[in-house]
């Protein structure tokens, strides 16, 4: 039996992370990556439950499927990820042929069921259990953290990562599937994300993103002490080898001044917070069961901005949820045009069964009213996000080069100047004119024009000497 897999991942940088390790558990067993389902014996799907849309874009892509499978019945199709835990058997009602049902929290057992499957045929479903289907001890042991190996080729760069420092949530935001398909909230040891960081920094990482639903309410007892994430921050800042650490996803009221600070005082750590706000009207945000106050969450964004004027604030938008009126809407235009967000990511309200919100508040606002409220705050976040990245212009930064831009042509592959794109620190994306050497290098740039969403640079080249671009370690300019 052939060992060519296929994976496709939907969802967040959660399910990133758990696909590159997948890829890695499966690839010690002799499995080798194609790009085509056509290519595989083994077609995985990593799922996403947070709007309806993604779970339909899933069973699509599993439609398509259906005549391949009657052809090829050895072909082992397996859905994985948060679909997998919240539907459970219906996948198998939806799509007979499907083989595996695994969920998130069942990520360590994947190489064997595919194993068993190949030797056994039949079916196979491994789910954690419900919230409530037993003690919080019992439950929380079901959703298995899973973190060993690393595959860098699974990463859009070999220099980036992702460490999980939290899995689940028990905020239960009644809109939101996440606390039930990634179960309850619990802390890894920063012994063992120290670790992994070091592993990390020894295969030539240099930019890690500590992962969490709500990163910054980390938080564990170690040798009679409470370690949180401004601690964990000063303890992964000491590894040599690593250059930047970000971290997502904040929840506003766990934004402690000890983080901010920590952040502030720490040269690798990035001066860029995801901390989403979802609504700018108190009766929304009630609603939602966020647990603050648009005032709060003012205090919130005045409490980074006071001790890092240049930090890089992003956030996350729902319109159209249940009750949002034109007054609430405007409320939240209101919060966009004062708070400057670096960018939003705007949603559609997507009730989703089994949560609060869609179990007991009605879907009141209509599909045409969300889309409207949708572009009008887009078309506000974009404006801002233009007038921001304008001040850069003529300025110099430093930038992770991470690779050819998607606009790039082929002519980098005889070794000739290519676009390439980086980052900043604060995560602005900077294209520029450059060549493949130069990936995974830190590099500084003179950004000449901008856009919303983009800052166009040249590589600064006549203060440096070639050793120190040889060793990706430039200085910045400025300092
Ligand atoms: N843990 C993160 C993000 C979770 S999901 C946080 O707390 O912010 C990512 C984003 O998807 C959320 O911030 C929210 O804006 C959006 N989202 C979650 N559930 C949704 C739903 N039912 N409909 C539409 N958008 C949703
Ligand atoms: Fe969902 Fe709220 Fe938890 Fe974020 S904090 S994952 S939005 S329940
Ligand atoms: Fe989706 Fe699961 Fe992430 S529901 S947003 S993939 S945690």
């Amino acid at each position: 039996m052939g060992k060519k897999l296929y994976i496709e991942t939907v969802g967040c940088q959660m399910n990133m992370l758990d696909s590159e390790l997948a890829v890695a558990a499966l690839r010690k067993e002799g499995y080798e990556l194609v790009d085509s389902p056509k290519k595989a014996d083994t077609i995985l799907f990593n799922t996403c439950s947070v709007r309806a849309h993604a779970e339909e874009k899933i069973y699509s892509a599993l439609g398509r499927l259906k005549h391949t499978k009657s052809y090829h019945p050895d072909k082992i199709i397996g859905v994985m990820g948060c679909m997998a835990q919240n539907h459970q058997e219906t996948v198998f009602k939806r799509a007979p042929y499907v083989d595996l049902v695994l969920g998130p929290g069942q990520l360590h057992q994947l190489p064997e069921l595919l194993q068993d499957i190949q030797t056994n045929g039949g079916r196979r479903i491994e789910v954690s259990l419900d919230r409530r289907a037993a003690s919080r001890k019992t439950v929380e042991a079901s959703f298995e953290s899973y973190d060993p190996l690393r595959d860098p080729q699974m990463r859009p760069t070999p220099y980036q990562a992702f460490v999980r420092i939290m899995i689940g949530c028990d905020k239960f935001c009644t809109y939101c599937i996440v606390p039930k398909v990634r179960g309850p909230e619990q802390s890894r040891s920063p012994e063992e994300i120290e670790l992994e960081v070091k592993q990390l920094a020894a295969e030539g990482c240099r930019e890690i993103t500590l992962l969490g639903q709500t990163v910054n309410s980390y938080k564990v007892r170690s040798n009679g002490q409470t370690v949180r994430l401004s601690d964990l921050l000063v303890r992964l800042h000491e590894i040599p080898g690593i250059d930047r650490i970000k971290f997502v996803t904040n929840y506003p009221n766990d934004m402690r001044a000890d983080l901010v600070e920590a952040v502030r005082d720490l040269p690798k750590c990035s001066p860029y917070f995801h901390v989403p706000a979802q609504s700018g009207c108190n009766e929304v945000l009630k609603g939602m069961r966020r647990g603050y106050t648009v005032e709060m969450y003012r205090d919130m964004l005045a409490m980074i901005r006071d001790r890092i004027p240049e930090a890089a604030i992003t956030s996350d938008f729902i319109v159209g949820f249940c009750g949002e009126t034109d007054a609430s809407f405007e409320k939240t235009m209101q919060l966009v045009r004062e708070a400057r967000f670096k960018n939003s990511f705007i949603f559609k309200y997507s009730p989703r069964p089994g949560t609060k919100g869609a179990d007991q508040l009605p879907d009141d606002i209509p599909d045409a009213v969300k889309k409207e409220r949708n572009n009008a705050l887009l078309a506000v976040q974009n404006q801002i996000s233009e007038e921001d990245n304008q001040p850069f212009i003529g300025t110099q930064a430093e930038i992770l080069v991470e690779g050819p831009s998607k606009t790039s042509q082929k002519r980098g592959e005889s070794g000739h100047s290519l676009q390439l794109t980086g980052r900043t620190t604060c995560d602005r994306i900077v294209v520029f004119d450059g060549n493949p050497r130069q990936i995974g290098q830190i590099l500084p740039v003179r950004i000449y024009d901008a856009n919303a969403f983009t800052l166009f640079g040249s590589v600064i080249t006549d203060h440096v000497g070639p050793q120190l671009f040889q060793l990706g370690r430039v200085p910045s300019p400025s300092s």
